[in-house]
């Protein structure tokens, strides 16, 4: 086994697991610093190309945003998300997660649990390529927005559903929008690693959508903490710019090219 995933798998009850997704290298160059996993998340659909879901994202669109986010991971665990469509038989599934862990040389694949892919894991895994699940609210498989596990009976589903993903042999199972109840139930009765997201702090990890958490999307629902606020940060030196253009302050004399240098 990839000895980064047995270190993930090792922080079970230990430790926290450190997650976000990142969609270009500046920006993995800097999480790779910090975080045990960063994700490849078909998120980019909404988030970089402004789409109303993720169900159109293709193949090639997350390959080439994983061998960008690939030039700037040194030590995190590289997962990267198999859109919509791409996995829905074995052969499919095999073929396309083969050809992602090929061309850009990433640590896992992360799918989408529909209550009935659990075989579909199982072939990845026997395959040698490791994968990450999601259960609760799955943007690929349901339309609208729903927290999950709200009942005892919803919960004990979402727990047999993580078990059977467990069985398959997935390593770690992203905990999308659960309620905290059964973030605790399925975190204490499964062996692998739960990642949540907005599903409290009863998870052995967790994960954000690095624009949001930056404070860029304008996708703020309340699971989310803005660590920073970098649309304005960005909108005030795009005015200072624009100021300067305008008045002829921008560029300096320090900025001509009239020498032999360019730096
Ligand atoms: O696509 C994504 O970014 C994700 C995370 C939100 C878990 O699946």
């Amino acid at each position: 086994m990839n000895i980064k995933i047995r270190n993930i798998l090792k922080k079970k009850n230990k430790s926290k697991i450190v997650c976000l997704t990142a969609y270009s290298k500046n920006i993995a160059k800097i999480l790779d610093n910090h975080c045990d996993i960063v994700l490849v998340g078909d998120s980019m659909a909404n988030v970089l190309y402004g789409l109303e879901d993720t169900h159109k994202l293709n193949l090639e669109t997350v390959i080439n945003h994983t061998l960008s986010v690939k030039k700037g991971i040194k030590k995190s665990l590289l997962i990267v998300d198999m859109p919509k469509g791409t996995y829905n038989n074995k052969k499919k599934a095999k073929k396309n997660a083969k050809l992602i862990m090929k061309l850009t040389k990433c640590d896992a694949v992360k799918l989408e649990s529909n209550k009935k892919n659990f075989n579909i894991i199982k072939e990845l895994v026997k395959s040698k390529i490791p994968v990450m699940g999601h259960i609760g609210y799955t943007p690929q498989y349901k339309k609208k927005f729903k927290i999950e596990g709200q009942s005892s009976y919803a919960a004990n589903k979402l727990l047999k559903e993580a078990k059977l993903i467990e069985k398959a042999g997935a390593f770690s199972i992203v905990l999308e929008c659960l309620t905290p109840n059964s973030s605790a139930l399925i975190t204490k009765n499964i062996n692998i690693p739960t990642i949540g997201i907005g599903s409290s702090n009863q998870c052995d990890g967790q994960i954000l959508v690095t624009d949001d958490m930056l404070g860029m999307s304008g996708f703020y629902p309340k699971f989310v903490k803005k660590y920073a606020l970098l649309n304005r940060t960005i909108e005030k030196a795009v005015k200072k710019y624009t100021r300067d253009v305008k008045k002829g302050i921008f560029p300096q004399k320090k900025n001509f090219l009239n020498g032999t240098k360019f730096k």
